[in-house]
């Protein structure tokens, strides 16, 4: 399949295009859904083979021997990331999300903080609220369109009820991959704060030319408060699999939260499984490669279009498919923006303030997507600002 090819997913029950119309006004039959992060690609032909093998068997029974699929990990991990994993670390959650949910229920208690460095992917304030958690918004600073972290201001607001933080690398939305200094300042961070440190890492596969993602267990002195997750469904476009890595190296922490696990009874789904087994492999490994040379060139005409409309500056991605456009440069109103995204562009793009703080004047687009997608996305913010050219 080439990523050019256009795949109609209307109408079958896929969350991006069949909910845009209900939850942001535009109609599938003539909008862009540039919301959900995933990706309008099939994934690889090794993932569609082992599917299509589990159809041809045709029996759905429960999986056992969990041996080839953690041997898969390991080896994506070791060749992909330079990071030598034990298998016996690893535990599949029902996504990362879940991962997330299962890290706070296992290491925090209700009240404790949970640190997030905003804006941030949206989940992770939800599930820490959800839990009843205190969600603790450290916000980055937007220095010249790119992301930093101030660790002074952080230390500052520290109270001493954070147990946990959790970071995103690399980061969504702003696509910054964290340099090994950011990385040593937030382990610094954590340590100093006695912080349990959830590292999210499931864009790390998604990584432009120029920019080297470092695996947060490879950064020194974690040992006793790391978590690692990572996941396919990202990289390989098997969000609906449902199916995350949390791997925990140190025994007490891996202890509690395998304690959680048995006691929830959460065990994974066998399609996930199957698809992770097969895509972490040489020929996933291709097709990634040229996935992010596709998203590459992608991302260059997005920004190059949308920083063309005065006013308008899109963040540089040096990861992820997930522009993270700031609108404060046109003096215009969220609501005025906004508008004219959804109802004139009738593009659906994501709300910046569900970020946390610091995401008021933005909005993420997803631009995982054909090429002419994305042109005729661009030109259509083109058109619905004209009138600031
Ligand atoms: C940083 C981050 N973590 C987790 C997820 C979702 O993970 P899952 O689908 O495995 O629950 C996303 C999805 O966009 C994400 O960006």
């Amino acid at each position: 399949m080439s990523f050019d090819t256009q795949i109609d997913r209307r109408g079958t029950h896929c969350v991006k295009w069949d909910k845009m119309e209900a939850l942001y006004g535009v109609s599938p039959k003539d909008g862009i859904a540039m919301w959900v992060a995933d990706m309008e690609f099939q994934p690889p032909q090794c993932v569609q083979d082992a599917i299509k093998k589990m159809l041809d068997h045709g029996v759905y029974g429960y999986y056992g021997d969990e041996t080839e699929y953690r041997a898969a990990i390991q080896w994506w991990m070791k060749t992909r990331h330079g990071w030598t994993l034990n298998p016996d670390h690893i535990f599949t959650t029902h996504g990362l999300v879940n991962g997330t949910a299962m890290c706070i229920d296992a290491f925090t208690s209700p009240g404790d903080g949970v640190v997030l460095f905003t804006p941030v992917y949206h989940a992770f304030a939800r599930v820490i609220s959800a839990a009843g958690r205190e969600v603790v918004e450290c916000e980055l600073v937007n220095t010249n369109g790119r992301y930093e972290m101030d660790f002074d201001a952080y230390d500052a607001q520290m109270t001493g009820s954070e147990t946990m933080l959790i970071l995103c690398s690399p980061h969504n939305p702003g696509g910054r991959v964290w340099t090994k200094g950011e990385l040593q300042a937030v382990a610094a961070f954590a340590k100093r704060h006695d912080l349990i440190l959830v590292s999210d890492e499931i864009h790390h596969d998604l990584v432009f030319p120029g920019h080297t993602h470092i695996p947060m267990t490879n950064i020194a002195g974690l040992e006793d408060r790391l978590v690692m997750m990572t996941a396919t469904t990202k990289t390989f476009n098997i969000a609906g699999s449902h199916s995350g890595n949390v791997v925990i190296a140190d025994p007490d922490l891996r202890a509690r939260f395998a304690a959680r696990m048995a006691a929830l009874g959460l065990s994974p789904n066998s399609f996930g499984l199957f698809m992770a087994t097969a895509a972490y492999s040489p020929e996933g490994a291709e097709w990634v490669d040229a996935l992010v040379t596709y998203l590459d060139t992608n991302r260059k005409i997005f920004d190059a279009g949308i920083n063309a409309i005065p006013g308008l500056a899109s963040m540089q991605m040096e990861s992820t498919y997930l522009a993270w456009v700031d609108f404060s440069g046109t003096g215009m109103s969220r609501e005025e923006f906004t508008s004219r995204t959804q109802d004139a562009a009738k593009i659906a793009a994501n709300h910046g303030p569900t970020f946390g703080k610091g995401g008021e004047d933005f909005l993420r687009f997803n631009i995982a997507a054909p090429r002419a997608v994305v042109e005729d996305a661009v030109a259509r913010m083109q058109a619905a600002f004209s009138d600031l050219q």
